[in-house]
């Protein structure tokens, strides 16, 4: 047996849209992008959604819409995928990082105070719901607002978590979500933005394709970028779309077994779930209790033709947001980075390969000490 960390449910629906699209030629515009975008916005329950070509392009407009550009500053989470800081450092804007909190995924609400008082220029925060968990979104839009701070919610690997009623990426400002070929719903390469705000849908509209007036050919009225959604990505989006409830029903059913049956484990430990939340997981997260047992783990699960993969970076330490004094500043991040690990949380697995993740992860714990 054979289990990838990622592998998303494609089905005939996604081939026959693609064989129809290719025979029309329509690759590049078309009726998808349009009908992708407002199957995703009733999805999630937002007025609009605007496709693009990533999670990070629809990170970078989002950011611009809202006001970062140089000489400002954009708090986040020290602990996520690099795509994250960088798409406020296309803005011109500096990204300061915020730690974690203990033993937990997201960013520290008590942190951001701290933060934000050494800096005079902050515009805007970027919690990231990393792993499809929820950050503590609600304190921190409260906490925004006094000061006027705007609020993009990562959500690119948390397309269908809900928490306390709300879908992750539509609590704040704005929200993205990305298609990549491990994430919730797939499209090979894609993003989406989706807002409440029609102002900020609009702008975004401009920025995404070119600043182009969107009844003027050739007539820009902004610099834009070249951030569209092709009508060919869309034609497996809609497809995703038909099955996403089937996809996020699968995904939470492989977490909830996995997480009950894993939950006496010695050596090895789950993350804490945010009460209120029905999380849709990129991928199952674990943390090995000692942090010198992690390379052990991976290699008997690696043994085991488990795939597994880090819980993404300490960002601060990647040589482009190099600090010094990490070890004291993030001391939450770096311990999750040196304990945490992922295993599959595919909505393909079969019971079989579940169960067998089960057992591999249960013989692993009881040969490490
Ligand atoms: C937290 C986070 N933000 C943003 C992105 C960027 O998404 P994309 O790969 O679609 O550009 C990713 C991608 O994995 C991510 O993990």
């Amino acid at each position: 047996m054979h289990i990838p960390v990622a592998k998303p449910m494609i089905g005939t629906e996604e081939r026959d849209n693609v064989t129809r699209l290719l025979r029309s030629a329509m690759l590049s515009q078309g009726q998808y992008t349009g009908e992708f975008e407002k199957k995703l916005a009733a999805y999630v329950g937002t007025e609009f959604a605007v496709g693009t070509n990533s999670g990070t392009s629809a990170l970078h407009i989002a950011l611009l819409g809202l006001g970062a550009k140089s000489n400002t500053t954009v708090l986040t989470s020290a602990l996520s995928f690099v795509a994250t800081p960088n798409a406020i450092s296309y803005t011109g804007a500096k990204p300061a990082f915020v730690d974690v909190g203990f033993e937990d995924l997201n960013i520290s609400f008590e942190k951001l105070q701290e933060t934000l008082e050494g800096l005079p220029d902050v515009v805007g925060v970027v919690p990231v719901h990393l792993m499809g968990v929820p950050a503590d979104i609600y304190s921190i839009l409260d906490w925004a607002s006094a000061y006027e701070l705007f609020v993009v919610e990562d959500s690119a690997l948390a397309l269908g978590t809900r928490y306390k009623t709300r879908m992750l990426g539509t609590i704040a400002d704005a929200g993205i979500y990305s298609f990549y070929g491990s994430k919730t719903i797939v499209t090979g390469e894609g993003g989406m933005l989706v807002t409440n705000n029609e102002e900020l849908n609009e702008r975004m509209r401009l920025l995404r394709s070119h600043g182009q007036h969107p009844n003027h050919k050739y007539f820009h009225t902004t610099l834009g970028y070249s951030y569209q959604l092709s009508n060919l990505h869309a034609a497996v989006g809609i497809a995703q779309m038909e099955k996403i409830d089937e996809i996020v029903d699968r995904k939470r059913y492989v977490a909830t077994i996995l997480r009950k049956e894993l939950l006496t484990m010695n050596n090895l430990s789950l993350f804490n779930e945010p009460e209120g939340s029905e999380i849709t997981y990129f991928g199952c997260p674990f943390l090995v209790n000692k942090a010198e047992n992690k390379h052990r783990v991976l290699s008997m699960l690696a043994e085991k033709n488990i795939e597994t993969r880090p819980i993404f970076c300490v960002l601060p330490e990647l040589c482009m947001y190099a600090e010094n004094s990490v070890e004291t500043k993030y001391p939450h991040a770096l311990d999750i980075s040196r304990r945490g690990f992922y295993i599959s949380c595919a909505p393909t697995l079969t019971d079989l390969e579940i169960e067998y993740l089960i057992d591999s992860l249960m013989d692993v714990d009881q040969r490490i000490d």
